[in-house]
């Protein structure tokens, strides 16, 4: 296939890969029962019913005008689902249920808007040459937005309350040999970051841009993710006691709001509960523990260890013995797939840490990229060479701000395409809803 045949093969793949993305969110909404449509699950982000028009809104404030020269046929609705919430420090929101339109009004406006967007991609792959030429990079991002908020949607479904969702098919129960953390030497060497573009068409976000190395001191770290068995001892030891522990801002954050465990954990009578997707279970001790960088951090301060940087994750997951050679993925160049890790919707929740022996890195590594993103020690900085992506400017820059961390690797619910080496996400230390662990490193 020629150079334009390529081209147009790409493109066709990313409408196909847009029409699967809305399924995926759709499921989302699927599972939400009517009557909870209009709750808010996370008090700090906005009602369920947000959602549902947000994610079809950015792609038509995206594309609509911008590609196609299609007028708005309703302004203040896409004006009204244009933007989420990042809650660094402010006050929650105040809104009521009754101030958000009625569901139908919501729905109509979205099936109008696929329609018109569907209809336009369509005519305009067809006419490669004469389409915008960031087309294919708009497409990405829409892709990408939205299964970003797949993933972030099931953060917030997550806290909301079993009774209010219709439950998935109940997933089997992993056995696992209980695996014995310890760590693992990692000597000096290289390590890539940053997105490399063969072609100068791979997707990236601008703040993969530009690839560079950079030389990491040998250190050793975790073979496993810290489990929820590892972080009881931090808990009952009174790891959430100890100021010592804490930065000024973490401990005035856990007295605030009174926190005294991780938030996916309940503590029923002598029991510790665990709250799954789809309710509450016995809390499952081999599964990495999910929590915020700011208890990550207090814990490996209690070992009298570190959070890894973002170049140490690059090497421990990415490097081999031989400095000259790196890999796309942990366990080699091979595209993702279920026998590596827990990611890509297969399931809803997290497996027993080690349960993917062949997704480990070239060091022996386990779960590095699956099963729960892992926080860095790295502030979100831009790399060297960043500009912002001109058609969504304030994707990365708003966030360099210095109040937010580098993660790494993937949740259960991350899509595969995000499981790239230079992916690089980020959220702010006190908030503890993500599907996020860490490992400790010595250094
Ligand atoms: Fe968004």
């Amino acid at each position: 296939m020629g150079a334009i045949g390529g081209a147009v093969r790409v493109r066709h793949d990313l409408h196909t890969r847009l029409i699967n993305a809305r399924a995926r969110t759709d499921e989302l909404f699927h599972i939400v029962r009517d009557e909870a449509l209009y709750d808010r699950p996370i008090p700090e982000r906005h009602r369920i019913i947000f959602y549902l028009g947000h994610v079809e809104s950015f792609d038509w404030n995206l594309l609509a005008q911008r590609a196609f020269g299609l007028p708005s046929f309703h302004p203040s609705f896409d004006k009204l689902f244009a933007f989420g919430i990042d809650p660094v420090g402010g006050g929650l929101p105040t809104d009521e249920p009754s101030d958000w339109p009625a569901r139908e009004e919501v729905e109509s406006y979205n099936q109008r808007l696929r329609a018109e967007l569907d209809q336009a991609i369509t005519k305009a792959l067809a006419r490669p040459s004469e389409g915008h030429p960031q087309l294919a990079s708009m497409l990405e991002v829409a892709v990408e937005h939205r299964l970003m908020h797949a993933e972030t949607l099931s953060y917030m479904l997550h806290q909301l309350a079993a009774d209010k969702k219709i439950p998935a098919p109940r997933e089997s129960v992993w056995q696992t040999p209980r695996a014995k953390s310890h760590l693992v030497e990692i000597p000096a060497g290289v390590a890539t970051l940053g997105l490399h573009r063969v072609n100068g068409d791979e997707f990236g976000w601008d703040n993969e841009i530009e690839e560079h190395e950079v030389e990491v001191p040998e250190f050793a770290v975790d073979i496993y993710n810290v489990t929820n068995r590892e972080f009881m001892s931090f808990v009952q030891r009174g790891g959430y006691e100890d100021k010592s522990l804490w930065s000024d801002e973490a401990w005035a954050w856990i007295k605030k709001e009174n926190i005294q465990h991780p938030v996916f954990w309940r503590r029923a009578g002598n029991l510790w509960m665990y709250r799954a997707m789809f309710g509450l279970i016995q809390l499952p001790l081999d599964w990495p523990v999910y929590v915020s960088h700011a208890e990550a951090t207090a814990y490996a301060k209690w070992f009298g260890r570190k959070l890894p940087t973002e170049a140490q994750f690059h090497r421990a997951a990415y490097g081999t013995s031989d400095d000259a050679v790196e890999r796309q993925y942990p366990w080699g160049d091979e595209l993702p797939g279920a026998r590596y890790g827990n990611f890509d919707f297969s399931h809803w929740d997290a497996t027993p840490v080690g349960s993917y022996p062949r997704g480990a890195s070239a060091f022996g590594i386990h779960d590095l990229v699956g099963n729960g993103w892992e926080w860095t020690r790295t502030t979100f900085e831009p790399f060297p060479g960043f500009t912002p992506m001109p058609f969504y400017p304030g994707y990365s820059a708003n966030f360099f701000d210095g109040k937010h961390y580098v993660m790494k690797g993937g949740s259960p619910r991350t899509a595969a395409c995000m499981l790239r080496r230079s992916f690089r996400n980020w959220f702010q230390p006190h908030y503890p809803y993500v599907y996020a662990t860490f490992r400790c490193v010595e250094d």
